[in-house]
């Protein structure tokens, strides 16, 4: 049991009035003044009784309860909660279309998993699903099945191979696969030029649900650090890099929309990822071969390459 839990229950059995599993200093706080803070509480609560949409005023309570609480169990200083706004405000000076930081803040915080995990619930053998990210675009080029999604960014061949099925196991012909990585250098093609389309592509499958192509043996690579999520990053002493990954994205008509990854075994990074996007169902065996090793369609290449089987199970649209 974590510290956390444990800290928890200890309050829990002192017969404490504290809020939450953080409410060290509340403890110190007078009955008055805890009275001033919670009717504060109340009517900011009460604020939002008229709303007429009943989801959004559960969120809105339930954020405002949350919010006061972190205020209250921290004691948070004016100048925190000054620094937290500042903060804020340079994620907002940094967002464009292509760099995105507040996506950055949810996933490094854990919040962009969470929702996943919420939403995702584990279904029969459905292949699970982990962090979207700020670099997929819906223009990437169509290639064939079989072709090469690198489009000459730099890094070692991989010959990725598998089928798409639904969880009773038939085939899903037709379904459409997105895919996208990172290049050697740890970058995106969007981070050289808005316009750059490389080691990127989407590809159908074939009636028997299978699907191949070239890509690159992922390498891990930093999120981007060089705005405030970096400076958070380095302020509490985390790391920015990403474990090594490739990107999917399979839908298919009858189907509920997969965004997902796969991550190389043996990856040093790996459950340190800065994002906590890795699941062991998704964690693949990259099989690195020797230079010379004959490719599964004939393709001459000159140094080592690798390959990769992803076999992926969709969960029905009404499941
Ligand atoms: C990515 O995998 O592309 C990514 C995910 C979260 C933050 C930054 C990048
Ligand atoms: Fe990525």
């Amino acid at each position: 049991m974590s510290d956390i839990y444990s800290d928890t229950e200890t309050h829990l059995e002192s017969g404490s009035t504290l809020v939450g599993a953080h409410g060290r200093a509340l403890r110190e706080v007078s009955a008055e003044q805890q009275t001033v803070e919670q009717t504060l509480v109340d009517n900011v609560v009460m604020s939002f009784v008229s709303c007429e949409d009943p989801r959004l005023r559960e969120l809105m309570v339930s954020l405002v309860e949350h919010l006061h609480s972190f205020i209250r169990e921290t004691r948070l200083t004016e100048g925190e909660w000054a620094t937290a706004i500042d903060f804020l405000t340079r994620a907002g000076h940094i967002t464009d279309d292509v760099r995105q930081e507040f996506i950055l803040l949810s996933d490094t915080l854990g919040a962009s998993m969470q929702t996943i995990n919420v939403n995702n619930q584990a279904y029969a053998d459905a292949t699970e699903a982990t962090v979207f990210g700020p670099f997929f675009v819906e223009d990437a080029p169509g290639i064939e099945l079989g072709g090469d999604m690198s489009f000459g960014a730099p890094g070692e061949p991989c010959w990725v191979e598998g089928t798409v099925r639904d969880t009773d196991g038939k085939p899903l012909g037709g379904a459409r696969i997105e895919v996208w990585e990172a290049d050697d250098d740890g970058l995106y093609d969007v981070q050289y030029d808005a316009g750059k389309r490389a080691a990127r592509a989407h590809m159908f499958t074939e009636r028997d649900g299978s699907y191949r192509f070239w890509g690159l043996t992922p390498t891990p690579y930093p999120i981007p650090d060089d705005g405030p999520v970096g400076q958070m990053l380095a302020a509490v002493g985390r790391s920015p890099l990403r474990a090594a990954h490739l990107h999917f994205m399979v839908s298919h008509r009858s189907a509920r929309t997969l965004v997902t990854h796969i991550f190389p075994e043996g990856d040093p990074v790996g459950w340190k990822d800065s994002v906590f996007g890795v699941k062991k169902s998704l964690i693949k065996k990259f099989d690195r071969q020797r230079v010379g090793t004959p490719t599964p369609d004939g393709r001459a290449i000159d140094g080592t390459w690798s390959r990769v089987r992803f076999d992926i199970v969709l969960v029905p649209s009404d499941g």
